[in-house]
């Protein structure tokens, strides 16, 4: 069987005699000129079609139904209720939980259309024509959040298209290390390593296909990095049988380039700019500017999808890697990244067939700009404002709704109830995507204020040392294991002599592109926030109640 992504509007002669199409979600509306749009002949010429979330609406749509604009969405977990048998459904059992994400659906279906499935809140969750093998489902089958996606997923490849398990999924290292061979034919591959888990297998495959004197790894230290992480990396290349590995410092500019900026989007571009600055200084100090070299690097799929980099999801948040310096290298074909079509549990299970150690693959994953997007600026000072049922904080941070950005104010409660009140709340109020629930506070929330504050190593201190506690308790209790990523963030929030607060945000996710709050033990809370409070500078001591989607993992 061969798989392979292509851009919606391709046309329909193109993808002639395919056994199945799939048309995938985004952030669009039939409504809107410049939405996304379909080949309406892939519809008639055989293939099977299955239209996911936008994919549905652009399916009924097409074919004549009629499609209702939404104002508010429906975001999160909603359950399936079936109203009709379908091959696409065969086999299902257990929960009936789905995950939507739209603000569009689909009212009316076409002529020829049954309804497959509803929700308490969308008419219209799954549809199929009578006779023609067209079908669609408004909630996301690709989520963990709907347990019973991949088994529909099947159905659709292997009992709708009829296609055969040819391939096998464990069998990915060689054809990795001949395609970075090809790629980087007599050259040498040099590498920005971070200590992440995705550029040390991408590095690792480097090492293995090319020999470790043709594969060079760098790191830079941006100040930016968690407490003891520099000693960490520097014992772990050595491990891996790294040869040639560099530790560049380069604290002070990144620093001086941040000073006073307070936007998320110019902080990942300030800092991907000047990652190049060091790695054009790293380059010309190290003749890698002499044709023999390329620059490997970690990508991995979902950075690509999450910066626009399909030509058509909408840009949440620029990852580092994609900004424009990097952008001229990968033009220039001077680029190899061996794991840009894999998810992030596929990069563990890839590292893992290499044989890097466990205990670091499962190392929580660690944005590339560090802690600078964990650490949130403010240039004015502002009280909080009553709103029921809690207050709003003059502090802004990223979410994303219906699969676009948004960069709203945060709702923080007096006290830690139930997640899904946060969801309920943020799909009520248009103008927050986070929702909070104090832990405990020098004062009331009603008396603090966002406090001016920039990235300066004083506060970066402050958020190393706040994070370091929080890792060692949650490693010591075992809590570490339980979540799949646990950013520590720094807000500008306090009083005056204690200017700014900690939101703790620990998740479990698979992949990254979704997540879910995880809720910690009292007694482990309790000592936590104790000790945060203690650290210079600390006021309150906040956790994030808000899913992904609405809320990103990161604030910023
Ligand atoms: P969000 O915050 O978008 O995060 O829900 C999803 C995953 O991506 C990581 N992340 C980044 N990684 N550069 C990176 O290398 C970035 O700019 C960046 N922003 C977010 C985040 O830590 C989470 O694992």
């Amino acid at each position: 069987m061969y798989a392979d992504v292509r851009p919606s509007d391709t046309p329909a002669q193109e993808l002639r005699g395919s056994k199945g199409l799939i048309i995938s979600g985004g952030p669009d509306s039939v409504y809107e000129s410049d939405s996304s749009r379909i080949d309406p002949a892939i519809l008639s010429q055989g293939s099977a079609v299955l239209g996911i979330c936008y994919g549905q609406q652009l399916m009924a749509h097409e074919l004549g139904g009629h499609v209702r604009k939404g104002t508010k969405g429906e975001y999160g977990l909603a359950v399936l209720e079936r109203t009709q048998p379908h091959a696409l459904f065969a086999g299902l059992n257990g929960g009936s939980q789905v995950w939507m994400n739209h603000r569009d659906q689909v009212e009316t279906v076409p002529d020829g259309f049954d309804v497959l499935a509803r929700t308490a809140t969308c008419s219209v969750a799954a549809m199929a024509h009578r006779d023609r093998p067209l079908m669609a489902l408004q909630f996301h089958p690709e989520v963990v959040h709907t347990p019973q996606g991949h088994q529909i997923l099947s159905n659709f490849v292997f009992g709708v298209c009829g296609c055969n398990q040819d391939w096998d999924p464990r069998d990915r290292i060689r054809p990795l290390e001949a395609e970075i061979r090809s790629v980087a034919g007599d050259r040498n591959v040099f590498f920005f390593v971070s200590g992440g888990v995705d550029s040390t297998v991408a590095y690792t495959l480097c090492l293995r296909a090319l020999g470790a004197d043709r594969v060079y790894g760098i790191y830079v230290d941006t100040g930016l990095m968690r407490q003891g992480e520099t000693e960490y990396v520097r014992r772990l290349f050595a491990q891996l049988g790294a040869a040639a590995f560099h530790i560049e410092a380069a604290e002070a500019e990144f620093l001086s380039a941040l000073a006073g900026v307070c936007d998320p989007e110019q902080k990942r571009h300030l800092i991907g700019e000047q990652f190049v600055a060091v790695q054009q200084r790293v380059l010309s100090t190290g003749h890698f500017l002499d044709g023999r070299w390329i620059l490997g690097q970690g990508t991995i799929y979902p950075d690509t999808i999450e910066s626009g980099g399909t030509a058509r999801a909408d840009v949440i948040k620029t990852h580092h890697n994609r900004v424009a310096g990097i952008q001229k290298l990968i033009e220039s074909g001077r680029i190899i990244e061996p794991l840009s079509s894999f998810y992030k549990d596929e990069v563990r299970e890839i590292g893992a067939e290499l044989g890097i150690p466990g205990e670091f693959l499962h190392r929580h994953p660690f944005p590339g700009p560090g802690l600078a997007i964990r650490c949130l600026c403010s240039e004015a000072e502002a009280p909080v404002e009553r709103r029921e049922p809690g207050w709003l904080l003059p502090i802004r941070s990223v979410g994303v709704k219906g699969d676009s950005r948004s960069y709203h104010a945060v709702l923080a409660l007096d006290n830690l109830s139930k997640d899904e009140i946060a969801g309920e709340l943020v799909n009520r109020m248009l103008d927050i995507n986070r929702v909070v629930g104090v832990v405990k506070a020098r004062a009331p929330i009603s008396a603090m204020r966002s406090t001016v504050g920039s990235l300066t190593r004083e506060r970066l201190e402050r958020l190393r040392q706040a994070d370091a506690i929080v890792r060692r308790l949650s490693d010591e209790s075992g809590f570490e294991s339980k979540v799949w990523q646990f950013p520590v963030v720094l807000i500008p929030l306090g009083l005056a002599g204690v200017p700014d607060s900690i939101v703790l945000r620990p998740i479990h996710s698979v992949d990254g592109m979704t997540a879910q709050v995880v809720r910690m033990p009292d007694d482990l809370l309790n000592q936590m926030a104790d000790e945060l409070l203690r650290v210079q500078g600390i006021c309150g001591v906040f956790y994030d109640l808000t899913h992904k989607p609405p809320g990103t993992i990161e604030w910023e």
